[in-house]
């Protein structure tokens, strides 16, 4: 199947058809941050498996349904689980949720995800509004015939994490108590974590965080236009970074130890973007 406007357009007619809700803002909840969107007032619920050409979540913690409704005044499509490429999905399928979004009227992203430390001044708990990326392989979600509806076939990424939607979480994260650090994301494959040698790499070419997630969904907004506000939650210190193996439950206690104040704060600044 060609990845193709009419591709996207079709699930994104499917879901135009089982809510009047029109979107103007996208959120992406990242692995234990699904209870947000208890936040989104009258939800409609869309199983992402009932969307035609769409993709199924088989992440652990990832609830597989699109969430339209709701959150301080602003009209918003949530997606309560994602995509990754350890789930056997090609670059080019993970060009899918944002096109979809983006063609449901989207005029803002805003990604979460949960992520591991490479900074060592950051703590597990600690909140990275992430300023920019380093992806070095796997290609891109772009990759393949260009798809002109979006964009051109060579876009500008230097300035995907939008500064100006920065601007404005930097500007609410005063009155929240969690600590709110800005810095870059480093992309690894998965779904193993990293070794400490990559770590130590990774630390070396200037980042502060890495996961799993995000940058495909941040190179298909830049494509079509579409600015991205992301944070990645701190929840353990990278391999090496600390005694000991990652993993084991502490990815989920974290992000579950954070939430209440998270969602504060993603809610008021979902009110100001
Ligand atoms: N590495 C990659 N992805 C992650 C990590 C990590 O340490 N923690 C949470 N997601």
């Amino acid at each position: 199947m060609p990845y193709n406007y009419d591709y996207y357009a079709k699930s994104a007619e499917y879901i135009r058809s089982r809510t009047d809700i029109k979107p103007e803002i996208g959120i992406i909840l990242g692995t234990g941050l699904g209870p947000f969107a208890r936040q989104i007032e009258n939800p409609v619920e869309i199983p992402y498996k009932d969307i035609p050409n769409f993709l199924v979540s088989t992440a652990p913690d990832h609830a597989g349904k699109l969430i339209l409704g709701t959150i301080s005044g602003r009209k918003v499509v949530c997606m309560s689980g994602r995509f990754h490429f350890y789930e056997g999905y090609s670059m080019e399928q993970l060009s899918i949720p944002v096109r979809v979004l983006k063609l449901l009227g989207i005029q803002k992203l805003v990604l979460t995800n949960a992520a591991g430390a490479v900074n060592t001044g950051y703590r597990p708990g600690d909140v990275m509004m992430i300023s920019d990326h380093i992806k070095l392989y796997l290609g891109s979600p772009m990759r393949g015939p260009n798809v002109p509806e979006f964009g051109g076939r060579f876009f500008d990424v230097s300035d995907m994490y939008s500064s100006n939607l920065r601007e404005i979480a930097r500007s609410c994260a005063a009155d929240s108590p969690l600590r709110i650090q800005e810095g870059v994301y480093m992309f690894f494959p998965g779904p193993q974590f990293e070794s400490p040698a990559e770590i130590r790499a990774a630390r070396i070419l200037g980042a502060d965080a890495i996961g799993m997630s995000t940058v495909t969904e941040t190179l298909t907004a830049a494509h079509c236009k579409l600015p991205v506000l992301a944070f990645a939650v701190i929840t353990n210190m990278a391999a090496g970074v600390k005694k000991g193996p990652v993993g084991g439950g502490e990815v989920e206690e974290t992000a579950s130890r954070i939430e209440s104040d998270f969602s504060s704060y993603m809610k008021e600044v979902i009110g100001a973007i």
